[in-house]
């Protein structure tokens, strides 16, 4: 009887407790460990023929989406082969463009001939066919550039972090392939190959996940953030240049926003500005991020561009155990602008689990006034955790109990999300997890624009 009384007690107790917070799916999945798909899988398969390229990627390659960075990687020999020939789909006339060639060595791993071309002028809202390796295997792919930037202009993107090339992260892969949402650009929010779990951070696995990740990224431009996987810092073996294998392999438009350095920028796409912050560059006082930051917030016209959407590896707002508090100085220096300036969402990674925010902001602090608890705030972003693209580090399943009356939704499972911008007043945001057919929402909001 008492324990039946306690019990009861504790069960009323717990449903009070929980309903401060939002909900902890109860959606139950084996947790199993995650391993790398192995060196011979189909997805790393080395394309056939002399010199062919292969890990053909293609991200945005300027401020408003009228060019494009073709990248691929050759082994077999150099020559003549950083050339783009390109054409749209209504034409007959067909483009060349140059490029140039970077090589890098990691410890004893000496990269294959890695090309980057930027195409430039093409017209907004057409398909493009390219083809790389010319004189040698040729390769044809091809994308379609965005609309032109304005208000009302409808655009759908994936949401995709810490893929890692694991049996999971393939999943992911292929459920946002098949998710009938179609997203047309990937907002990637770090740790991409995690070659550095290898001894000597083996670089093979480095072109190994550029091959698996192909398949999406030669088609539909992928908008890069750096994660702590891509720092590759590792003076024990002599390697003291940070991201040296991600910045030869990933380049970003960065100077287009007048950024110094490759790790933090912005671009506009269609109805959205998307500024890109980097966790692991300096943040504080007088760095070249926040002056840039600082000086790039006021640029933001939301009458070209209601949507304003951010990207950052390590997340603000995170209710997990794991990586807990880890961007909270970040925080610290930049909330009051996002709330000032009313972003709205947020996109991170690192933590490799899902986790969705109230609208909440913790700016009233001072020494003197002690107030540090997130309060309810309609002009602050929806915080996304969405580092659950499957790596070899396996789910974070620890999470912080009761659940934060911050934290909306939350979720250990492997997954990725869309982010559908309908017109200047609705976004459709969308959750999948990988354990579901390819059309379920596990998690939804509308976003209605604020201004
Ligand atoms: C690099 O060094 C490691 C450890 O000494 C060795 O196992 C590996 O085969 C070497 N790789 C190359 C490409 O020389
Ligand atoms: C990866 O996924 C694709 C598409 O579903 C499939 O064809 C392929 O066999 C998978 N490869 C591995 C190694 O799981
Ligand atoms: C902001 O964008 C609107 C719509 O494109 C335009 O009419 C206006 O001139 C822009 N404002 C500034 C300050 O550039
Ligand atoms: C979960 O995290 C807490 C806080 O870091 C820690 O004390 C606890 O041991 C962890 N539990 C497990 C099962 O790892
Ligand atoms: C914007 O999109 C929403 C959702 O599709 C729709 O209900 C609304 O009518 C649209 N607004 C305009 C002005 O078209
Ligand atoms: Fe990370």
């Amino acid at each position: 009887m008492v324990a039946y009384i306690v019990l009861v007690l504790g069960l009323v107790l717990n449903g009070a407790v929980l309903s401060n917070g939002g909900k902890t799916s109860t959606f139950v999945r084996k947790v199993e460990k995650t391993i790398d798909m192995p060196l011979d899988s189909d997805v790393f398969r080395v394309p056939p023929g002399y010199n062919a390229p292969q890990q053909v990627h293609i991200t945005q390659g300027d401020h408003i989406g009228k060019a494009v960075i073709v990248s691929w990687v050759t082994v077999d020999e150099p020559a003549g082969s950083s050339k783009v020939l390109y054409w749209s789909e209504n034409s007959k006339q067909k483009k060349l463009a140059e490029g140039k060639l970077v090589t890098y060595r990691f410890f004893n791993y000496t990269s294959g001939y890695i090309h980057h071309c930027t195409i430039t002028d093409l017209k907004f809202n057409t398909k493009y066919y390219y083809v790389v390796g010319i004189g040698h295997t040729e390769r044809k792919f091809w994308f379609i550039t965005p609309p032109e930037v304005g208000p009302d202009v409808s655009y759908t993107f994936g949401l995709i972090g810490d893929i890692g090339q694991t049996f999971d992260s393939n999943k992911t892969l292929t459920h946002y392939e098949l998710n009938p949402q179609k997203g047309q650009t990937v907002l990637f929010v770090g740790d991409l190959s995690y070659a550095d779990k290898y001894p000597n951070h083996d670089n093979v696995r480095w072109d190994t996940c550029g091959r698996f990740v192909e398949r999406s990224v030669a088609y539909q431009p992928w908008i890069w953030t750096a994660g702590n996987h891509e720092i590759d810092f590792a003076p024990e073996i002599g390697e003291t240049e940070p991201f040296k294998p991600y910045t030869k392999r990933y380049p970003v438009p960065y100077e287009a926003s007048r950024s110094t350095a490759p790790f933090w920028y912005s671009i506009k796409r269609a109805s959205a500005y998307i500024i890109v912050l980097a966790s692991y560059s300096a943040y504080g006082k007088y760095t070249p991020q926040y002056i840039w930051l600082r000086d790039e917030l006021p640029k933001v016209n939301r009458s070209e561009t209601p949507w304003l959407i951010v990207l950052m590896h390590a997340p603000w707002y995170n209710s997990y155990n794991d990586h807990y508090m880890e961007g909270e100085s970040m925080r610290v220096m930049f909330e009051p602008w996002f709330v000032k300036y009313k972003v709205d969402v947020v996109f991170s990674g690192h933590v490799h689990a899902y986790e969705r925010s109230e609208r909440v902001s913790n700016i009233a602090y001072s020494i003197v006034n002690g107030k540090c608890i997130p309060v309810r705030d309609q002009s602050a972003p929806v915080y996304i955790t969405i580092g659950d693209g499957g790596n070899i580090e396996g789910l974070a399943t620890n999470m912080s109990e009761p659940q934060p009356p911050y934290s909306a939704y939350r979720e250990s499972s492997f997954g990725h999300a869309i982010f559908d911008i309908k017109n200047r007043t609705h976004a459709y945001y969308s959750w999948h997890r990988n354990e579901d057919r390819y059309a379920v929402e596990a998690d939804s909001m509308w976003f209605f624009n604020r201004q």
